[in-house]
């Protein structure tokens, strides 16, 4: 529901001073104060670089406390807060805003609500393999739940950052590698988080982000330049971003790297002409963290000042922590090399957010009670539970060994098996390991027979059936020879994925494959379940283990999950949405990708590499079941409305499962070369044992579009191929001439 407060805004704006208007651009966090005269970032690179100890760290630390800026809220600095998440000091600090300075302008709270707040669910990535907006929605809609309870307004989600390089970590933090999905889950999120109505208590805005093409950062590093044709920024990356617009997000953020030399951050191209003018954007627009001084060391800026200039004039409203505006723009406004209405247009962009959100009415809509009564309720739970599971993708199941026999003595081996906290992931910034379920939390849970052993070389743990500790060497042959099938839990720790967390390389650790082959070598089944937050390249595993679970970070009801699978209480449905590569070489590989005019292939003079496979460990789309499925019938067909396509898909198997069906489409030949598949539709179907379903798709003419050399968009031409099936790889259904 969009309700008209263009009146108030103008009224309130006219009302203000110079100061005030600035004040409201500016958004900070609470900063660690205490027995240290340096900033807290200052006193962390004293002790990486041992100007002081680890000890005089931690006992300085020990004095720290948050200092929450007060001062400056009074004197009408601050017009948002981002960082805090609990009601009484949400209600202390609004207090302060509402009453004690000179316009009673209520604070906008934001936060990063990227997978939930307390009850935290699978990372975007692993709930992405659910193929599933009713799923994302809902679990939107429960970090909304808790998140507001807590006293946040906006969350910085949904990241729908399209990333088709492994290395970067922040591939965890999207939907992959595929333009349409990453639409698709942004948009799931943005009706999830905001609800029906954006004023109500219980809704946040969605900050969509980041703005734009982060995820196609050179080499997969982090924060690195991002150089592209504007066709392909078009076609591969937008569509992601604009998908979240027209579902109704209300804030935008800017991505930290620069498009083509130009910091999204002062690109005004971006902001402005496509953003405002050509989605018709009217909501805010807030810098990352410290994003408006960093254009100084991107080589764009002379100086904050400058910055600060730029960023305004390109269409920034609010600045996150850089302090630029508050510290530049008085001066800026004044000399007139920032015209005023500049600056107005971006106060009433901030207003309009605050008045949508009910924060003028309605300032304190949470309340301590309200918060002690919204967290982790055990029908969030319940849901976390289902989407870590339907999150879950099976890539390999020789013999069946999967699934496990209720009866069947379980050895357990890996540090990560017994780490609940470390099933969080990324960016689960209001998780508590208490929380969340280890896979050993759960076999006690489920009382399965099952030993545990951390493995060679980790701490010595007790083995909870010798009842003593012993040296790990041993008990990994001990705890092998008392089990039928031996579960090896290997990946990533949570910090290697997510910001500032790319890897030159994408393999699990040479200590995880020594657990593995050890494992191996006792000749029982083994089998591996994947704790990660990226695309692994693990061709070995792929070649030697019984069969692989791709697990993800799956979220506070992780082990519960990982053993509904394993026990085939849940018939694994995932499938991915990134391509896992054989190599680390392999990076950026996708499946969207182009031909070339000698594709890879057996003749030596073909594109590939002379040390690694043509083709990916495991393609897009890809995951098995405990069932399976047989495509028939494929037909395609011209219609009005766009190519219709519908193809028969049949349950084979003697267990009740759902398939993703997809739809690839490929114009083969056209006015520039174009990917030999690209995701056109997706659906999800629940089929019983033997049960047939036709599945339909339309694919609109309008969808096929593209861009010449001269960016004018052009329709597709001449034969179209069309595959419907259960992954990238998927037989050709059909074609149609256009
Ligand atoms: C970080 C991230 C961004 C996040 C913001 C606020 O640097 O890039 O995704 O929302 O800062 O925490």
């Amino acid at each position: 529901m969009k309700r008209d407060y263009e009146a108030r805004i103008r009224q309130l704006r006219s009302e203000m001073t110079l100061e005030e208007k600035i004040g409201q651009l500016q958004q900070c966090g609470p900063s660690l104060v205490g027995a240290f005269d340096v900033s807290f970032d200052e006193l962390l690179n004293m002790m990486f670089d041992g100007r002081i100890s680890q000890e005089e760290f931690n006992r300085l630390m020990g004095t720290a406390e948050q200092d929450f800026h007060e001062e400056d809220l009074r004197a009408g600095k601050i017009g948002s807060y981002n960082g805090v998440g609990d009601a009484a000091t949400v209600n202390r600090l609004q207090k302060i805003a509402v009453e004690e300075t000179r316009l009673g302008i209520p604070l906008l709270f934001g936060y990063d609500v990227i997978h939930g707040f307390r009850t935290v669910m699978p990372i975007p990535l692993a709930e992405s393999c659910a193929w599933d907006p009713a799923l994302w929605e809902r679990t939107g809609r429960i970090a909304a739940e808790e998140a507001t309870a807590a006293g946040v307004h906006m969350t910085f989600a949904p990241m729908v950052d399209v990333a088709k390089d492994a290395r970067w970590g922040r591939v965890s933090e999207g939907a992959g590698e595929d333009v349409l999905l990453n639409g698709a889950y942004g948009a799931a999120k943005v009706r999830g988080f905001q609800g029906d109505d954006l004023s109500k208590a219980n809704a946040m805005a969605a900050c969509l982000k980041h703005f734009a093409a982060y995820g196609a950062g050179e080499a997969g590093r982090d924060y690195n330049r991002v150089d592209m044709s504007m066709q392909r920024l078009w076609e591969e990356y937008m569509p992601s971003y604009q998908a979240c617009v027209e579902a109704g997000a209300r804030a935008v953020m800017p991505a930290f790297n620069d498009i083509n030399g130009v910091p999204c951050t002062v690109n005004s191209w971006l902001l402005r002409d496509v953003l405002r003018e050509k989605w018709g954007f009217d909501g805010l627009v807030i810098s990352d963290s410290n994003a408006i001084a960093e254009c100084v060391s991107h080589g764009i800026a002379e100086d904050k000042k400058d910055a600060a200039r730029q960023a305004i004039l390109a269409g920034m409203d609010m600045d996150m922590s850089s302090n630029s505006y508050i510290e530049c723009l008085k001066e800026l406004v004044e000399s007139g090399e920032v015209p005023e209405c500049v600056l107005d247009g971006a106060v009433e962009d901030v207003l309009r957010i605050k008045f949508e959100l009910g924060l003028f009415d309605n300032p304190y809509q949470t309340d301590e009670e309200r918060e002690s009564g919204a967290m982790l309720r055990g029908e969030y739970r319940a849901i976390a539970r289902e989407a870590a599971a339907k999150s879950i993708v099976l890539l390999k199941n020789d013999n069946n060994v999967l699934p496990l026999r209720p009866d069947a003595k379980i050895g357990l081996f890996g540090t990560l098996a017994a780490d609940g906290g470390q099933m969080t992931g990324a960016w689960a910034i209001g998780a508590r390991p208490e929380d969340c379920v280890s896979i050993v939390d759960a076999c006690k849970a489920r009382g399965v027979s099952y030993r545990y052993c951390a493995g060679e070389g980790c701490e010595n743990r007790v083995d909870e059936h010798a009842g003593r500790s012993v040296r790990t060497d041993s008990m990994v042959q001990e705890t092998a020879e008392a089990s039928d099938i031996l579960v090896a839990v290997i990946g990533e720790q949570k910090e290697e994925s997510g910001e500032a967390a790319s890897r030159a390389s994408i393999t699990v650790s040479a200590e995880q494959l020594t657990l593995v082959d050890r494992l191996l070598e006792t000749g029982k089944p083994v089998v591996v379940v994947l704790i990660n937050g990226r695309p692994l390249a693990i061709p070995e595993l792929a070649e030697r283990a019984a069969a692989i679970v791709e697990a993800w970070h799956p979220g506070v009801e992780a082990g519960n999950a990982i053993l509904d699978v394993l026990y085939g209480d849940v018939n694994p449905s995932g499938k991915l949405t990134v391509t896992f590569p054989a190599a680390t070489g392999q990076c950026p590989m996708y499946y969207a990708h182009i031909n070339t005019g000698r594709p890879g292939g057996k003749s030596k003079f073909t594109s590939k590499y002379l040390d690694a496979p043509v083709e990916p460990l495991y393609p897009f789309g890809y995951g098995l079941s405990y069932t399976t499925y047989v495509y028939r019938n494929g037909k395609t067909e011209k219609r009005e409305e766009g190519i219709h396509v519908s193809v028969e898909v049949t349950n084979t198997g003697n267990r009740d499962g759902e398939e993703i069906v997809q739809c690839y489409v490929q114009d083969v030949s056209a006015r520039r070369i174009r990917p030999v598949r690209q995701l056109k539709g997706f659906e999800k179907v629940s089929l019983k044992a033997g049960e047939t379903r036709e599945v339909e798709f339309t694919v609109p003419y309008a969808g096929l579009c593209y861009y010449d050399w001269d960016m004018k968009e052009i329709p597709c031409e001449g034969v179209l191929k069309v595959y419907a099936g259960g992954d990238s790889r998927a037989e050709l259904t059909g074609e149609v001439v256009l």
